[in-house]
């Protein structure tokens, strides 16, 4: 079997590429299971995958960014606390980050940890969250405020699950997918290479390019998180396009994707950096003309102007775990495309982003 191991300072694990679904085998003889899934995953995958399961074994649930809560995460410890096993309880979820974030969670806390199969179903969950090792839940309108570090015991992927996927929901995960590969050393000199891997994303028809490019990701992500697993210092740098991307998720009320809105947040830092000149305006444009934009508009998304009231973005931001002054955080492109963090992102430069976001995004 096609697998990678994940190192990890709390446990190593293996993410395993499959094509059919001969690998839910393995799972039957798992001794105490169950399997989580969000419904609309379920509905898709009834009778080809869950159905095969037993009843008793199946824990449905409705999921979606508002549910990603605490009291979400109490209805499933209260609904594992009924099952055999305890602390032996292997939890199997099916689903995109939303499922991860939840079930990652609820595994990483009830009886102080439970095994946990995560199997992504959304290509953003398979090329990015899935080795990430973060659980997340949001507290009010602020995303990902409440969360811990903690590994799947094992990933399964099966790119076949991408074939169901909305056009927004598969944009948004090659938009995480852009974003890894434009931080890969020399990425500046090689901005063909990512066009065409993006093109090769969006016709789904070349699996085995598929899994490559998937893999890839894979690795720039891992080669950002090495010796700093725990997001202190360089693995920060992996929020590039966030800051501004977490404020416009609850500001169009999860209208915008994560990935989508993360790639409008590259374009901000991006801007950001022009103007302190630390990117060249014709990488500027160049990127937006050839990737960003191409992009957005192949995502279908509708933008309207009311996800970009200022004061509301500017609330979002404020919210940034990463903040520690009064001035705001930011992830910023320097020379070639390297990355920095910044603490002194001022109200004014925050305008002047946002003027030119929307400027370019055509309203
Ligand atoms: N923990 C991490 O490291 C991490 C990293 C990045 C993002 N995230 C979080 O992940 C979430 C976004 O995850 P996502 O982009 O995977 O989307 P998602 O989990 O919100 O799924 C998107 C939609 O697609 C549906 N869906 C999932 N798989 C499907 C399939 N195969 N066929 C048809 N429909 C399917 C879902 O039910 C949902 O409606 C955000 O909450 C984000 O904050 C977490
Ligand atoms: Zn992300």
């Amino acid at each position: 079997m096609d697998e990678l191991v994940i190192k990890s300072k709390i446990k190593d694990f293996k993410v395993k590429f499959v094509d059919n679904t001969n690998f839910l085998k393995e799972m039957f003889t798992i001794p105490h299971y169950v399997v989580f899934v969000g419904s609309i995953v379920h509905e898709f995958y009834k009778e080809k995958i869950f159905d095969r399961f037993p009843n008793e074994k199946m824990i449905v649930m409705k999921l979606d960014e508002e549910k990603k809560t605490i009291d979400t995460a109490i209805k499933l410890y209260k609904k594992l606390m009924t099952k055999q096993g305890k602390k032996n309880l292997t939890m199997i979820s099916f689903g995109g980050g939303i499922n991860q974030d939840i079930a990652g969670f609820v595994a990483s806390t009830l009886y102080r940890g439970i095994n946990w199969i995560y199997v992504p179903t959304t290509l953003l969950a398979m090329a990015d969250s899935s080795i990430g090792l973060k659980t997340s839940l949001n507290f009010g309108s602020i995303k990902n405020m409440i969360g811990s570090f903690y590994p799947p015991t094992e990933v399964y992927i099966d790119i076949n699950f991408l074939k169901t996927l909305k056009r927004q929901d598969y944009a948004s995960g090659v938009g995480e997918i852009m974003k890894l590969l434009l931080m890969k050393e020399d990425s500046s000199k090689n901005l063909a290479k990512i066009v065409e891997k993006v093109e090769i994303l969006d016709c789904q028809e070349d699996k085995k390019r598929m899994i490559e490019i998937i893999k890839e990701a894979m690795q720039i992500k891992l080669s950002y998180m090495e010796g700093d697993e725990f997001d202190k210092g360089r693995r920060n740098l992996l929020n590039y396009g966030h800051e501004f991307g977490h404020a416009l998720e609850p500001a169009s009320d999860y209208q915008v994707p994560h990935g989508i809105a993360i790639v409008i947040g590259m374009i901000f830092a991006n801007y950001i950096s022009v103007k302190r000149k630390w990117m060249r305006s014709k990488l500027f444009d160049y990127l937006n003309e050839n990737i960003f934009i191409p992009y957005m508009r192949r995502s279908m998304i509708k933008l309207k102007k009311d996800f970009f009231k200022p004061s509301t973005l500017l609330a979002n931001m404020k919210k940034d775990k990463k903040r520690e002054s009064s001035d705001l955080v930011l992830i910023l492109p320097k020379e070639n495309l390297n990355l920095c963090k910044v603490q002194d992102l001022t109200i004014q430069e925050f305008e002047t982003g946002l003027r030119e976001v929307q400027k370019i995004l055509i309203f």
